[in-house]
């Protein structure tokens, strides 16, 4: 028999900073090391998950009932979760379909155990930069790839490489139907009082690599696809943590959530889409701040 040693899950040490749930001591120890690096980084993670949540309703209420959750971790507490979030505020007859796609094996069966009795909703091991094999899954393929899918890329591409976000990135825009939309949220690069340097520092020496990145970098993976961006570069709260949201080109209105920060008018570098900056000052509550729907 092979046992495998014990290891720091991101999944798990994300669900303590992000919700407080108890973690093994080992992540408990890795989310305690990365906060006194960081005081600032529980509240960063918070702040992405409240926009997660935002998001998600904001995308239900306007019809996209086919959500693909790549990099999902563990299942947030019930009612809270993505599927259950869509089903909510789906406007029409037609049922939800969630995928949820995680590497992490506890992440993955944590998310089985609590799907057994909830229909429209799956949970697949796999991994996300083997594009190839993410769309030959059986339940990626049941998606109708006719209509739209909300592909949600939520805290996952600080912990894949340059090369592999660019290149999942652009698989998705050239593999997505007309109308679907990606959602991105993502650690930015800053310098102090929110230096991510000694963020960094701190989740290498727990043997974890995160990759904060400048909103350029973030802002390109658009390609030519409308994109909004929301961040604190647009005003919305002084976090180091920014959103992209982008859509297939193709007919019908795409608009920027109006839960983001009112903003003027401002172009993203190589796309067709409008970026938006403050026209005031948000509440210091995060740089990914909701107001409402
Ligand atoms: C910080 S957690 C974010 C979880 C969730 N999206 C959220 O917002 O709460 C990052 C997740 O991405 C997963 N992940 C990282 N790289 C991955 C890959 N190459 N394939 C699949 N999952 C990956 C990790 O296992 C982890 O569960």
């Amino acid at each position: 028999m092979t046992l495998s040693l014990p290891h720091v899950s991101a999944a798990r040490v994300h669900a303590e900073l992000a919700r407080g749930e108890p973690a093994f001591a080992l992540d408990h120890s890795v989310a305690r090391h990365v906060t006194a690096a960081a005081p600032w980084w529980p509240s960063a993670v918070q702040d992405m998950h409240r926009h997660g949540t935002r998001l998600m309703a904001h995308l239900a209420a306007r019809g996209l009932d086919q959500i693909l959750d790549l990099g999902s971790g563990l299942p947030a507490p019930r009612g809270r979760q993505v599927h259950q979030i869509a089903a909510s505020v789906a406007p029409g007859p037609r049922a939800t379909r969630t995928v949820y796609v995680d590497r992490d094996p506890h992440a993955h069966t944590a998310r089985r155990i609590d799907l057994v009795d909830q229909l429209g909703a799956t949970s697949v091991l796999a991994d996300i930069t083997d594009t190839t094999a993410l769309f030959e899954l059986s339940a990626v393929q049941a998606f109708d790839l006719r209509r739209p899918v909300a592909v949600l890329l939520h805290d996952v591409l600080p912990w894949l490489s340059d090369e592999e976000a660019t290149g999942l990135l652009a698989e998705l825009r050239h593999r997505l139907p007309s109308g679907s939309v990606i959602s991105v949220t993502h650690l930015l690069t800053a310098p102090p009082p929110y230096a991510t340097t000694p963020l960094v520092r701190a989740y290498r020496e727990a043997g974890m690599r995160l990759r904060p990145r400048d909103l350029a970098v973030i802002s390109s993976w658009s390609g030519t696809w409308p994109a909004y961006t929301h961040g604190p570069h647009t005003g919305a709260g002084p976090l180091p943590v920014c959103a992209l949201l982008l859509r297939a080109p193709g007919p019908g209105r795409f608009t920027r959530p109006a839960f983001w920060s009112s903003s003027r008018r401002g172009t993203v570098p190589g796309t067709s889409a409008v970026r938006r900056a403050p026209r005031s000052r948000f509440r210091a509550e995060g740089a990914i701040r909701a107001g409402t729907c």
